[in-house]
Order: C-alpha cells, then structure tokens, then sequence
C-alpha cells in the first residue's frame, strides 16, 4: 500500500478555487498538499474528464448530463466563472491532462471512479488506459460504486483502491475483504471512536471527508485516521503540519 499523506485537496484547494479544475489542483500544490482528491467519470464519446456532478449546471456554462456530451463540446465550456471571475475560461480537464500536471508538480492523486450516468465498468476500463499510458505518480483509486471498485481490482491488480461509503455497515469488514479494497474512505461524521477503533484494529488504511475544521481533524488523528481530504488544505495544513 502506498503511503497517503495525512491531508489530500478535496477536488484541489476547492476553497479557494474552482473544483476539480487545473487552476484548484496548482493552488493545492502552492499551499504544499502532496495530494489532490478528484472526480472522474466519462463524456459520450468515453474520454475520461473530471467533474462532480451528473449535470453541467453547478459547476459551468452548460446544461444537462455530462454524460451525454462529447469530450469536444465539454472542452470549450466555461469551469471557473461560477467561482470567481478570475477563473473564467477555465476548462473541464481530461484525465490526461490532470495527471500530467500531477507529474511535473510531483503531486499525486485519490481518483474517485464517479460513474454519474456512464457504464461503472466502461469508465473503470477507460481509467485503466488513461493510467497505463501516464508517467508514473502515486494513485490511490475509490469509489461508492461496489461494481467499479470490483473491476479495478480486476483490471488494475496492483493499484489500490479505497471503499468509498457514507456509514458503516455492520459487515463492514466482510464486505471489505471480498471487494478486496485496501483503505475505507468514510464521511467523518458516520465515525465514532468505537467504529474508528474496529478498523484500525483490523490494520485497514481509513481516509475521512470531507473535515475543514482543524480541530476536528485533530480528533480524527487521535483515533487513528491516517487522511483527512478537505476543500482547504492551506488551512489544515497550517494547523496540522505533521501529526
Ligand atoms: O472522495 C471523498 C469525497 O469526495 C466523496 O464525496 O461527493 O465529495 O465526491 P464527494
Ligand atoms: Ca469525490
């Protein structure tokens, strides 16, 4: 398993930038994350682009599903002037494009695999390509989707792959081990000092979002979490240089 640092961007320095774009992965760079958590999923021609959501409406100029665009239309919409005006003509990145500009920051990346309306496994496939063909950086995929966690592991052996899930089931560890995940990615505000205990206990790398407050990712080290992933790493890791 590759080492996690304790703090990753969420969607870059998403405080302080437009989500899931360039601009927000240099800015968590310049504030010293080692890490930036991002969005992946597919445009209609399969080409791998990052954003949230299903829909284009919150985050840029266009409308409807991402999914039912081509990589052409999606490349010349505008991602950064729902933010600031400052970054207006910021464009949707590729996969490709993102993990080029990873490379040369000496950066690396927690993919979620976000099907948002596309084939799980398609995208999962289109992923695999997209790494296989990139220079090498540290990647720890996840998802909330079972099926695309599932043909990671199968496609990519050798790359780990996080348990994304909002609470914790009961068979958690069960679950765990037949999806042959190897860290849980858990919204912080499902964990208890007990549930953080069992997993820790069971040796399973645990990553928590979304945390913006210092003193509650303060808590969440103190039980044993190894990540915390949060809009403003300038913040936190002022705050928490090392823990
Ligand atoms: O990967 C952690 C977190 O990003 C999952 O939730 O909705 O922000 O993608 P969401
Ligand atoms: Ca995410």
């Amino acid at each position: 398993m590759i080492e996690i640092p304790h703090i990753v961007a969420h969607r870059g320095a998403s405080i302080e930038a437009p989500e899931n774009t360039i601009a927000a992965f240099r800015v968590a760079g310049a504030r010293q994350a080692k890490w930036i958590e991002c969005d992946v999923t597919l445009s209609a021609d399969n080409q791998c682009v990052l954003i949230h959501d299903d829909t284009l409406e919150r985050t840029t100029n266009g409308t409807g599903p991402i999914h039912m665009q081509p990589l052409s239309v999606l490349r010349e919409l505008d991602a950064g002037s729902w933010f600031s005006d400052i970054y207006k003509g910021e464009r949707i990145p590729t996969l490709s494009d993102t993990l080029e500009t990873l490379f040369f920051m000496d950066m690396g990346a927690n993919l979620e695999i976000k099907p948002s309306g596309c084939d799980p496994v398609r995208l999962c496939q289109e992923v695999a390509k997209e790494l296989g063909r990139a220079k090498k950086l540290p990647i720890l995929l996840s998802s909330f989707d079972d099926n695309a966690v599932a043909e990671i592991r199968r496609l990519l052996p050798d790359m780990p792959c996080g348990w994304l899930l909002e609470t914790l089931p009961v068979n958690w560890h069960e679950e765990y081990t037949k999806l042959g995940a190897s860290a849980l990615h858990i919204d912080h505000k499902a964990l208890d000092p007990g549930k953080a205990a069992e997993i820790v206990a069971a040796n399973v790398p645990l990553v928590c979002y979304t945390v913006n407050d210092p003193d509650r990712a303060r808590e969440l080290f103190g039980w044993g979490v190894t990540s915390v992933i949060t809009d403003d790493p300038a913040k936190m890791i002022a705050a928490i240089p090392r823990h």
